[in-house]
């Protein structure tokens, strides 16, 4: 009751018009409130996992090649779909996370159109390319796709939702106009499970069901190694050898030691479902973490059926775990967000599968340590995919790790390499304290650099380092 009258108050801040958005709005995110009141958060009894069944998850070697003949209908029933409403606050940057420049000078969003445009004119198909976006990233996104339109590329956007953050000690929207330029912090968009309802929303779902579109696939904008691919088209299309054909396929890649907080596959109440480390309680968090009980983790590559979704979303059938992000705001309030994942929709389709798919489909960014991996000769650009290097001879991708407080931001970390080093041969690389790194720089093997606490190393121009410790201070 209270909620809706704070909801009500917000409305009536608002002209006519975006009234009208604001009360659908309001009505999702009453719903996920009122289900976070009734306790129906996402933590889940840990003695009901279960082991998940042999076909549950598919091997991506046993995929069906489909026939070159093929390729052109299956691509024309696709719409590829990425997640762009996240910012890259978490290296520093302020705009969309997808305008981060990459490789070849060029952005994710300049590579992901490159990928698809690639595509549509050497099979001749017309794949529309969506992005889906938050008020934080839209007005910048547009303004750039508007400079990449052409005749090869079909592209379209839809606006996920805004929610208001809610103070963690009253539990009521901290906003006190529905303007958000009026009290930024007020708002958020609620994490990447909001995809099917703002795609239904948005109308173009429908639309493009109209057109013929049968499913889509969906990726997060910075994961370059998620490229179209024909034997998962496949599977979804017309099944496999060991599986009858599923509505939802989630990409999973086997768990490292550096993958511990990624989602998992399991099987909970009968159905193949997705864990976060948000739901695990806290005393099962280091089981969740092992490498030996979860082998998996998602990758948040979904290949989805178009109409699958539209009926779950007409139903009201999708009731996504509650992810609570609890934030402290600059000026100290603590707020909390209700979020969900677009992998958590997983267990209320017909048939989900998870596929395990080779680590090159993963390639995210989320530090600068990988950003500096993607530009570096390790990975090539081919038609707006990144690929290993045919020159890397090992199969393993080097571990960097570079320190915080000197590599944190993209801004920080640029202005300490003057070259990217070659990274070919290298397997890792620490980093500690105040280091710079100049042009034409080769790293091979184990690499470790420690200037001390009031040090500084310049590592100069042209300089090689094979299996080297260099410690101290050189300046050079
Ligand atoms: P996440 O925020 O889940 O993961 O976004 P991340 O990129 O790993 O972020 P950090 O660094 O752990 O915080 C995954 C993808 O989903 C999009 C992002 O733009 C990214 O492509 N996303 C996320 C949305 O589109 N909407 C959201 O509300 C959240």
């Amino acid at each position: 009751e209270e909620l809706h009258k704070k909801l009500n108050d917000l409305i009536a801040t608002a002209n006519e018009k975006q009234q009208e958005e604001l009360k659908k709005e309001f009505t999702e995110f009453s719903k996920i409130y009122q289900r976070f009141l009734e306790g129906k958060s996402s933590r889940i009894q840990w003695n009901k996992i279960k082991q998940l069944s042999d076909d549950a998850i598919v091997k991506y070697e046993n995929l069906i090649e489909p026939s070159i003949s093929d390729h052109a209908q299956m691509l024309n029933k696709l719409v590829v779909i990425k997640l762009n409403g996240g910012l890259g606050t978490s290296m520093g940057c302020t705009g969309p996370k997808s305008q981060i420049v990459v490789k070849d000078n060029r952005t994710f969003l300049e590579l992901t159109v490159e990928q698809i445009n690639y595509l549509n004119h050497t099979c001749n198909v017309k794949i529309p390319l969506v992005f889906m976006n938050s008020f934080n990233t839209d007005d910048d996104t547009e303004n750039v796709l508007a400079n990449l339109r052409n005749p090869n590329i079909f592209l379209y956007s839809f606006l996920q939702s805004c929610y208001p953050r809610i103070a963690k000690d009253t539990l009521m929207p901290i906003a006190s106009t529905s303007d958000i330029k009026d009290f930024y912090d007020a708002w958020y968009p609620p994490g990447h499970g909001d995809f099917y309802t703002s795609f239904w929303d948005s109308g173009l779902l429908e639309r493009l069901i109209n057109e013929g579109k049968e499913y889509c696939f969906v990726s997060n904008v910075d994961n370059l190694g998620a490229t179209v691919d024909l034997k998962l088209l496949n599977l979804i299309m017309n099944n496999c050898d060991e599986c009858e054909i599923p509505e939802f396929v989630m990409e999973v890649t086997e768990k490292t030691r550096a993958d511990v907080k990624g989602g998992t596959l399991i099987l909970y109440e009968g159905k193949v479902s997705l864990l976060e480390l948000a739901q695990v309680p806290d005393e099962n968090v280091n089981d969740f973490k092992s490498v030996k009980y979860f082998k998996y983790f998602n990758t948040n590559n979904l290949w989805i059926s178009l109409k699958a979704i539209n009926r779950l979303v007409t139903d009201n059938k999708l009731n996504l775990d509650i992810i609570i992000n609890n934030k402290s705001l600059s000026d100290g309030t603590k707020v909390i967000q209700l979020e969900t994942a677009v992998g958590a929709a997983m267990k209320y389709f017909n048939k989900s599968i998870g596929v395990k798919v080779p680590r090159s489909r993963f390639l995210p960014v989320k530090k600068c340590s990988d950003l500096v991996l993607v530009k570096s000769n390790l990975y090539e650009n081919e038609n707006g995919s990144l690929i290993v290097s045919p020159k890397r001879t090992f199969p393993n991708t080097p571990i960097l790790s570079l320190d915080e407080k000197y590599f944190k931001t993209v801004a920080k970390a640029s202005a300490r390499f003057k070259g990217i080093p070659d990274l070919i041969e290298l397997d890792l690389l620490i980093v500690t304290g105040d280091v710079t790194f100049g042009q034409g720089v080769i790293l091979k093997g184990t690499v470790v650099i420690v200037a001390n606490e009031g040090c500084k190393i310049d590592i100069p121009n042209g300089a090689i380092l094979e299996n080297n410790v260099i410690e101290g201070d050189l300046r050079i």
